[in-house]
């Protein structure tokens, strides 16, 4: 075979790959990638694909006019992100029909907790696929491979976020009638599975780290309607007090987690994310943001106060939607509506300090 000879002018080799590492490092430095674990607050399709469970409308019905695998009538908290950073929405990790990993990838699944450990989809199992993906991203980029995989110095960069621990407090407070402190009690163990994650995530590559708390779930009218309860038992506002104020207690534990973790980490960010107050003011001051009657869901059976039938919820035979699900919280007893996420994001990304862009500025 005869091969060419070429002699190359050094000093163009040099400028080309400079030019070639200007490309690259540019196009490197300012893609954003979004990784997310969590549960139904951020599941984009993830329960649909990992466990086939059938998520179809009325859920998406505001938005995407299909069923998409979100609990909601329309986009997330998360969705709202993608579009504030000009992404296009995360494809689920499990999605094994023509996913698209160029914005970042979602672990979350509907349902996930922290624990027990080792049962799809919990936050650990959820860490675990991450490092399989990363793996097998790099895997394959090395292998030549084109196509929508993030790259080293995206998943360097990539901001990692987590949403999760309503769950556990939910599962805890069923088993202990509603009672405090059992659930409290159990509160440490589900913070130092998130702490493990955060951990393990850095340990992968991982330094910028976004952590939603847990939102008030005493307000959601399933809660309302399913667990019989006197004045005493709500407070002025009218969510129950001893959900909300597990959840409290559960923030506070992730907040000075995170707090320790920052200087534990050498050049890491954690960004701790107020979810709870941004709801709780929706419920308690609801005509400000234009929604009316709170504790009713604006998907399910019953009629007034809480529109919550255990036995025809969202979806089941002999459901019904309210005529403006604009002016609804809650969409389905538990998931917010798109109308509220958009309120949620929007309050988030109107903080200096929660500027989402800024995690991609340097
Ligand atoms: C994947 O998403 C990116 C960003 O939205 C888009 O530019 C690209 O065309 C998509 N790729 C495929 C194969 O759809
Ligand atoms: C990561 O990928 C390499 C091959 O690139 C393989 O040898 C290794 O076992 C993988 N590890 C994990 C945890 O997947
Ligand atoms: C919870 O209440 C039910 C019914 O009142 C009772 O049968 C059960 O023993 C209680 N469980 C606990 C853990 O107190
Ligand atoms: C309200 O219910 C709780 C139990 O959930 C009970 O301990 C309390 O005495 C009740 N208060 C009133 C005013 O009935
Ligand atoms: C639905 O509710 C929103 C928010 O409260 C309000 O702006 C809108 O006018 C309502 N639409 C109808 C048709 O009532």
């Amino acid at each position: 075979m005869h091969m060419m000879k070429m002699k190359m002018n050094p000093q163009f080799s040099v400028w080309g790959l400079v030019w070639l590492w200007m490309l690259f490092g540019i196009s490197a430095s300012t893609r954003r990638v979004l990784i997310n674990f969590g549960d139904s607050n951020s599941d984009t399709g993830g329960v649909l694909a990992g466990a086939g469970l059938p998520i179809g409308l009325p859920h998406g019905i505001t938005f995407f006019h299909r069923g998409t695998g979100r609990l909601g009538d329309g986009r997330l908290i998360l969705d709202f992100f993608c579009e504030h950073l000009k992404l296009s929405y995360l494809s689920p990790y499990l999605d094994s029909l023509a996913p698209n990993f160029t914005s970042g990838v979602n672990f979350a699944v509907a349902g996930a907790m922290t624990l027990p450990q080792f049962v799809p989809f919990q936050l650990d199992v959820q860490v675990r696929q991450f490092v399989r993906f990363k793996n097998r991203s790099l895997e394959l980029l090395s292998l030549g491979g084109s196509g929508n995989f993030i790259n080293q110095d995206g998943f360097h960069r990539a901001l990692y976020m987590i949403d999760i621990g309503q769950n556990d407090l939910l599962v805890a407070l069923y088993a202990s009638n509603l009672t405090y402190a059992p659930v409290a009690a159990k509160i440490p163990s589900f913070i130092a599975e998130i702490k493990l994650a955060i951990q393990n995530l850095y340990e992968s590559g991982g330094r910028k780290f976004w952590i939603h708390n847990t939102g008030p779930l005493g307000c959601a009218p399933k809660e309302l309607a399913l667990h019989v309860h006197n004045e005493t038992d709500v407070d002025s506002v009218g969510c129950f007090r001893v959900h909300n104020d597990l959840a409290k207690l559960f923030n506070k534990g992730l907040r000075r987690m995170c707090k320790e973790l920052k200087q534990a980490l050498k050049h890491v960010t954690i960004v701790y994310v107020d979810i709870y107050t941004i709801k709780y003011n929706l419920f308690a001051t609801p005509s400000k943001y234009g929604f009316v009657q709170p504790f009713k869901a604006c998907c399910g059976s019953g009629g007034p106060p809480n529109n919550y039938n255990v036995k025809a919820t969202c979806g089941q035979p002999g459901y019904e939607i309210c005529n403006n699900v604009t002016s609804a919280i809650v969409w389905d007893g538990v998931h917010y509506t798109e109308a509220a996420n958009r309120v949620v994001a929007d309050t988030i990304l109107s903080m200096p300090s929660l500027k989402l862009d800024r995690f991609w500025s340097n």
